[in-house]
């Protein structure tokens, strides 16, 4: 491999060389398309700091997941926004809740379509945590909220969900929803674990979608440290013993490392969440004529699936999709 001998330009030299020894590809049927799914009727309203994203009532929807197909995206992951919070987010697993009317109606009008649910409270509290709240310490009570994320995942799974998500990174979460999952008769649905979580401030668009800010203190007590690669690896670790199906690194672009880290070392399949404030900041850039929106997005999607995720939740999902069917 020495010059003059060895010139790596010569496989670079025409579009049709460059393709032939392109390494990584993507396709949409890799992208998992987040949808927020607003309650009452005829409600399609952007979000401000994730232009392009929109919440949306049920009966909106369906046309939204039959874009998504059209486009050959194969999964939906969904978050809801309910009407009323309160200190047990009992909305999170009310049978009829904003979610699970929105499973019916995906899957009434789209079959096909990966149905995913995000299993977490934070949407349905007034206090904005994961967990359930101590009154006397503030603390967020693990064990007790274990009980509350199987009772979700299950009103899920009654509404025809095939993968739920959970992402409230308590300890033990995965073994418990299992066990709920399996002892109802859902031994066939899947989870998704959000595995390696970290206590991350790219979360903030999304927070301003859902209104989910934690009303005092911060996750950093159940989500992980952003300084932390090892902890990945035990995180990951406890919830394959829990049996998870998938497992999740999240965020996705400032943790490629640890995305590359546990493809090595694990040989589940690997999701990456490309979060609220990597597509915002994408946005606002290209908005200001800062950079090449399209090109940036593509590379930037390029770039996790290159440090080995096998599936990418991301906000782009229709807007790739699009550009990379021509
Ligand atoms: C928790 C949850 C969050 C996201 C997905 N699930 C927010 C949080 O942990 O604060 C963030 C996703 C994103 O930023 O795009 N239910």
């Amino acid at each position: 491999m020495e010059f003059p001998q060895y010139r790596p330009r010569r496989l670079r030299a025409s579009a049709n060389i460059r393709r032939m020894v392109r390494e990584t590809r993507l396709s949409p049927d890799m992208f998992i398309y987040p949808l927020f799914v607003n309650y009452g009727k005829g409600v399609k309203d952007e979000i401000g700091s994730m232009p392009g994203n929109f919440r949306l009532s049920v009966d909106n929807l369906a046309a939204e997941a039959k874009v998504a197909q059209s486009l050959g995206i194969q999964g939906v992951i969904l978050f809801g926004i309910p009407e009323r919070k309160d200190e047990m987010g009992s909305e999170a697993y009310n049978p009829d809740g904003i979610v699970q009317r929105a499973v019916k109606e995906i899957k009434n009008a789209v079959p096909e379509m990966v149905v995913i649910t995000d299993v977490c409270i934070d949407e349905y509290t007034t206090h904005g945590h994961c967990g359930v709240v101590d009154e006397k310490s503030g603390e967020i009570l693990n064990d007790p909220t274990l009980d509350l994320l199987a009772k979700m995942a299950l009103t899920h799974a009654d509404c025809g969900a095939d993968i739920v998500a959970p992402s409230d990174m308590m300890d033990g979460r995965i073994g418990s929803v299992r066990e709920a999952l399996d002892e109802n008769g859902y031994g066939s649905v899947a989870i998704m674990s959000y595995a390696a979580k970290y206590a991350s401030g790219y979360y903030g668009p999304f927070r301003e979608a859902c209104d989910s800010s934690p009303q005092f203190g911060d996750r950093s007590t159940y989500q992980m440290d952003p300084a932390n690669a090892r902890e990945a690896i035990r995180e990951v670790t406890q919830d394959v013993m829990e049996n998870a199906d998938i497992i999740m690194v999240k965020p996705a672009l400032p943790y490629l490392d640890i995305i590359r880290m546990i493809r090595d070392r694990f040989d589940h399949p690997l999701a990456a969440y490309n979060v609220s404030g990597e597509y915002a900041m994408i946005e606002a850039a290209g908005r200001n004529g800062w950079i090449d929106r399209d090109r940036v997005m593509l590379e930037t999607l390029l770039s996790i699936h290159r440090a080995g995720a096998d599936m990418i939740l991301t906000y782009f999902a229709k807007d790739a999709a699009r550009l990379l069917n021509g």
